[in-house]
């Protein structure tokens, strides 16, 4: 039996993906979720072979229970789980780290290195976007202006940027996209594919999904009804089940798994959109290091 987990499979991406894997012969795929309900109904749906397991990413001490509650091979992970908070600033509530850092690419490292053991052979998968990129014309006139990274502890302390509440709501989750495109180009720098390999998605824009809770009701309902159909001419435009199954097909096809530390389009080709930051080693070396600090405490405010 191979093992998929995907955090965040409740809504959008996440369950699309969760959908194609739960099709594969001899396949279990784990939803870990936060609301635990709603997994188990979408679980109930998707087949005998999926189950669910609580996993609240804004929470360090909870990805602790879940690692150590842990047991058996995985074949894949996918870190899909993803916020954009446009309306306020919002910090974790015990280390106090700005939520878009902490649940976008604090998390996904953390769950990554902690299931690494668990991985032999496996692949890991990073959900990446194109708003990272500041030359993406698609995402300028959405608003965004590239990832802002100046520092590991800025983006904790939620000071990488300025601008209104809005626009540092974007900055901050296009840097954090870009740092979960580092972070997959970095770790297929240090770990042999022979143990795991490590791919990104940038799955393109899927209008529709919960991404936009947090905007105001006028917007909200642009993003849910007239963009699906407005934007289907657009080159950047997918869907969830569109990238859903780039998603199940790059964590299982035989075809990709000698290409670690590729970032893909949503049409399973290399993706040529990617800033040519994503590749700076240095950033990489500091992305990930000064997580791992600040995951075990060596970096403090
Ligand atoms: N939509 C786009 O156009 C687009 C473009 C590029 C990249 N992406 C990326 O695609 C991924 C999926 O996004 P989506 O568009 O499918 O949005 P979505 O429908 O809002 O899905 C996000 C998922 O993440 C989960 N999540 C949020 N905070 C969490 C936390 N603290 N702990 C555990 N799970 C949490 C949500 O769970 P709840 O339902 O419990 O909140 C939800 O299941 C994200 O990484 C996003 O950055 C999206």
């Amino acid at each position: 039996m191979r093992t998929y987990i995907i955090t965040g499979a409740t809504s959008g991406l996440g369950l699309a993906t969760a959908r194609c894997l739960a099709q594969e012969p001899d396949t279990k795929v784990i939803l870990a979720v936060r609301d635990t309900i709603r997994g188990r109904r979408i679980a109930a749906e998707l087949g005998q072979h999926v189950e669910v397991v609580e996993l609240d990413l804004s929470s360090l001490d909870n990805i602790d229970a879940f690692l150590s509650s842990w047991q058996g091979n995985i074949t894949g992970l996918i870190n899909n789980a993803g916020v954009q908070i446009i309306n306020e600033t919002r910090f974790t509530k015990k280390e106090r780290f700005e939520e878009t850092f902490a649940v976008n690419h604090l998390a996904a490292l953390k769950l990554t290195m902690g299931l690494l053991a668990f991985l032999g052979g496996g692949r890991v998968l990073f959900i990446g976007s194109g708003t990272h990129n500041p030359n993406n014309r698609t995402a300028i006139i959405f608003g965004f202006r590239g990832a802002k990274f100046t520092s590991i502890r800025n983006c904790a302390d939620g000071l990488n940027n300025t601008g209104s509440i809005r626009q540092l709501g974007i900055d901050r989750y296009a840097t954090s996209k870009f740092l979960n495109m580092v972070t997959t180009v970095e770790l297929a720098r240090r770990i042999p594919p022979e143990r795991v390999s490590f791919f990104c998605l940038d799955p393109g824009i899927m209008a529709g999904t919960g991404l936009a809770r947090t905007a105001p009701a006028p917007l909200r309902f642009v993003w849910a009804h007239f963009l699906p159909f407005a934007m289907k001419f657009l080159p950047d435009a997918s869907t969830p089940t569109r990238s859903g199954k780039a998603a199940a097909r790059i964590v299982t096809s035989k075809a990709l798994e000698k290409q670690t530390g590729t970032i893909f389009s949503f049409d399973c080709q290399p993706s040529t959109r990617v800033w040519k930051s994503v590749f700076d080693a240095e950033i990489g070396r500091r992305v990930v290091d000064d997580s791992l600090n600040l995951l075990t405490g060596k970096q403090h405010h």
